[in-house]
């Protein structure tokens, strides 16, 4: 076969790359600094959900792991990693994060194959994890302790001390820089770390926990792979672990705090969002029917702050549908390998098998199907979790598809009248994650604002995130905030020293 004739198909790209990407590396547990082999022997399946094919295998571990990891994480907490000064910690931090970024391409090849996502979208949300991770260790130098003013006779100072073990268990939409919203602040506040990560995007994890060698002290970074219910449920109920941190469904957040609560662990819990995104009459409609369209279709609306509820003023709904349609007929559907796609598979068949359903429920509730819907195969044989970009319009913000987290490309148009119905809607949700205002007035925007409960709003933007702007949710959708300076505090517990002064007297020297 000439050049010219040859035109690769998917499913022999991917192949490629698969092997490439694994030829050298075994995917183990990591625990003390060394590759740890399931006490149970057992090891299962990642696939890449663009062809439906096995990547690798990983360990399967369980609870007799998860002691080795917590055991291991322990002994350096009150050894090599608890002695180093603030600034040695952030040094060696910073020096791990440069090992990333040398390796940079590859991790991102390798989160791509496991999640489905764009290479571009994995290249680029490689590069903010590491700036996540750097951010902390360049703000724990700055920290410092207060002194109260309480009496002259009395001196009292707060500092911060590290809880000891975080248990960090992370899902499949965003690994890379899930992981580092939670190892970033652990690690640079003197945690040592056991991370649990998603049994269906385990890669990444593996690889930054291997590059971690001879850079952060053996047992400082511990990674165990397996199930909820094997690895994750034995980790939240660990008398050995200090802090835990979890992203997930809302009802496993549930499940995690109530296993910790037997053991009062603090928790940070970062949960479900049904966020949605008002666009007002005045709205430059071209640029909001864009901002609507990454807000879902971004990672294949994979995102826990995914713009689900698209809330739209009816005396421009008609142009703004059009321009969303518009917008999502414009996604390139295909290899997540190739530089132009910008729209993947779902990343399994459990989420490709939820919104097949979700799309079904729509229409029985009597939504307008406005575009989408379908599966698909763009390359015609590639067998991967493909769906297309999905807009319902004439949405009820009761109807399920209005209220339940899809995590899938499904939009959902809701009408509205006046301000107040606006604000009725959003709120009108047991999630209160991001949500988001389209308009060129910035005294209704920050109005809304005001109005809105949510945890963050992105006004004339979507998913806009940077080191030090706090992320997190209102009501069910979780505890506490991520990627800001007070996340930090998260991984610290305060200890005050109250000292009783003497007067002052000179005493002689002891001879
Ligand atoms: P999940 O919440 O079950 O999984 C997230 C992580 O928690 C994984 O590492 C999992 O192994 C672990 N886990 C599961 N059960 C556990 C337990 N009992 N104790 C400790 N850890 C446990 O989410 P799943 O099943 O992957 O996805 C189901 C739905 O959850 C999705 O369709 C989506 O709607 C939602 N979801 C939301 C996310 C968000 O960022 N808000 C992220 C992932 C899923
Ligand atoms: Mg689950």
């Amino acid at each position: 076969m000439t050049q010219s004739q040859f035109t690769e198909t998917m499913r022999e790209n991917h192949q490629r790359a698969i092997d490439e990407a694994t030829a050298d590396v075994r995917f183990d547990a990591w625990i003390d600094g060394e590759a740890h082999t399931a006490a149970g022997g057992e090891r299962f399946e990642t696939r890449d959900p663009a062809i439906e094919k096995p990547i690798t295998t990983v360990s399967r571990c369980g609870e007799e792991d998860v002691d080795a990891a917590v055991n291991a994480a322990r002994e350096t907490f009150e050894g090599e990693w608890g002695e180093l000064t603030k600034s040695e910690r952030s040094d060696a931090i910073l020096d791990w994060a440069g090992v990333l970024r040398d390796h940079s391409e590859d991790l991102a090849l390798l989160e791509s194959l496991d999640t489905g996502k764009p290479l571009a979208n994995a290249e680029y949300e490689v590069g903010k994890a590491l700036d996540y991770i750097e951010y902390y260790a360049h703000i724990v130098r700055g920290e410092q302790g207060n002194q109260v003013p309480v009496a002259d006779d009395v001196h009292a100072y707060a500092t911060q001390e590290p809880y000891g073990v975080a248990g960090l268990i992370v899902p499949w939409n965003y690994p890379m820089i899930l992981t580092s919203w939670k190892l970033g602040p652990a690690l640079a506040a003197g945690n040592t770390v056991v991370l649990k990560p998603a049994e269906n995007t385990p890669l990444t994890a593996t690889r930054i926990a291997q590059l971690s060698e001879g850079v952060l002290p053996d047992g400082t970074l511990n990674v165990v792979h397996g199930f909820g219910d094997e690895v994750g449920a034995p980790l939240t109920r660990h008398e050995g672990v200090d802090k835990l941190s979890f992203t997930g469904e809302d009802r496993t957040g549930e499940v995690v705090m109530k296993a910790a609560a037997e053991q009062i662990t603090p928790v940070t819990l970062e949960l479900g969002g049904k966020s949605p995104f008002i666009v007002f009459p005045d709205a430059n409609l071209e640029q909001a029917a864009e901002i609507a369209a990454d807000g879902i279709f971004y990672n294949t609306g994979q995102s826990c702050d995914a713009f689900s509820r698209t809330v739209v003023h009816e005396s421009v709904h008609d142009e703004f549908l059009d321009l969303f349609v518009e917008e999502a007929a414009a996604r390139e559907i295909g290899d997540p390998l190739r530089d132009s796609t910008d729209f993947g598979p779902l990343a399994s068949e459990q989420q490709f098998e939820k919104v097949r359903e979700y799309v079904e429920v729509g229409k029985e509730e009597g939504a307008t199907l406005a575009y989408g819907g379908e599966p698909i195969d763009p390359a015609g044989d590639s067998e991967g979790w493909f769906v297309e970009p999905t807009i319902f319009d004439d949405v009820d913000n009761d109807m399920r598809i209005a209220q339940e987290e899809i995590f899938g490309p499904v939009a959902s148009v809701i009408g509205f009248e006046d301000y107040e119905e606006a604000i009725e809607i959003a709120n009108s949700i047991d999630f209160g994650l991001a949500s988001g205002v389209a308009t060129r007035d910035l005294s209704l925007a920050h109005q809304a604002a005001d109005d809105i409960d949510a945890g963050t709003v992105w006004v004339n933007q979507y998913g806009r995130l940077v080191p030090g702007t706090a992320f997190g949710g209102f009501k069910r959708s979780g505890i506490g905030r991520e990627c800001a300076k007070e996340t930090l505090e998260k991984y610290q517990q305060t200890k005050t020293v109250n000292v009783a002064l003497d007067d002052p007297e000179l005493r002689p020297r002891d001879e």
